[in-house]
């Protein structure tokens, strides 16, 4: 299987993508896919000129000249693609906004009614074949809602992904709490695996994946040093 990863954190010692990368492993532990990880922030993608260019032209590609077309090419014949971003003001960080943004040009402009009343674009690639996970962390513990326009977007966006939604991210990269955090690494390589065997994930494992790893009290009292 093609693999494409898009590491949307800033930061190159993310928190979520050490959730992702234990995934990975479970993954691709046999070594035979194809993985591409894009780092974006190492990729400076320029935000979309709202030109439309992409629809005269008609070719799936961008009209800016960046590193956008060589993630348009990996995407177009990815089998599964993961996003890995944590949760930026309820969205995803604006450096990958910028990449989903830009995949317009694989639509075309011509739009068509679903039967469930939805209007789309009418696609130059078969969605129907790509498998698409979002692995998400953040910064607050679990509170009803705190994740709610993210999944709206990515349901909407890619068609009812796998999705992960994890609280307490910031844990991971705490060597204190590697207690709590290593367990929760090592349920994400299993997923990984289970991911590898099903290209979907059980209820139960997205549950086991975003309990919190500590109670919210807790976390609140160390986040806040009291
Ligand atoms: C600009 C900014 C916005 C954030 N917005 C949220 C938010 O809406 N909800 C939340 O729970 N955490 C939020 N956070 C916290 C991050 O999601 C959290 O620190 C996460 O663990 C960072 O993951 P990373 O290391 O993979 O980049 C925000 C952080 C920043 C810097």
């Amino acid at each position: 299987m093609k693999i494409l990863v898009l590491n949307g954190s800033p930061k190159v010692k993310s928190d979520t993508f050490r959730m992702t990368d234990a995934f990975l492993k479970g993954l691709n532990r046999d070594g035979t896919h194809e993985v591409h990880i894009i780092h974006v922030r190492e990729q400076q993608i320029a935000p979309c000129r709202g030109c439309f260019g992409c629809w005269q032209q008609g070719d799936g590609h961008c009209v800016i000249d960046d590193g956008q077309n060589a993630i348009l090419d990996l995407y177009r014949s990815a089998d599964v693609i993961i996003w890995s971003f944590p949760l930026y003001c309820y969205g995803m960080p604006s450096p990958l906004k910028a990449v989903l943004d830009r995949t317009i040009p694989l639509v075309k402009m011509r739009m068509v009614q679903q039967p469930d009343g939805m209007v789309r674009h009418e696609p130059l690639v078969d969605f129907s074949r790509i498998h698409t996970l979002v692995i998400c962390g953040c910064g607050f513990p679990h509170w009803e809602g705190n994740f709610d326009s993210l999944k709206l977007m990515c349901r909407t966006c890619f068609g009812n992904p796998d999705m992960v939604c994890v609280p307490e991210a910031p844990l991971l990269n705490v060597p204190e709490a590697a207690v709590v955090a290593d367990p929760l690494l090592k349920r994400f390589e299993a997923a990984g695996a289970e991911y590898a065997e099903r290209l979907t994930l059980s209820p139960e494992t997205v549950t086991a994946l975003e309990t919190p790893m500590i109670p919210a009290a807790e976390y609140i009292r160390n986040v806040n040093g009291v």
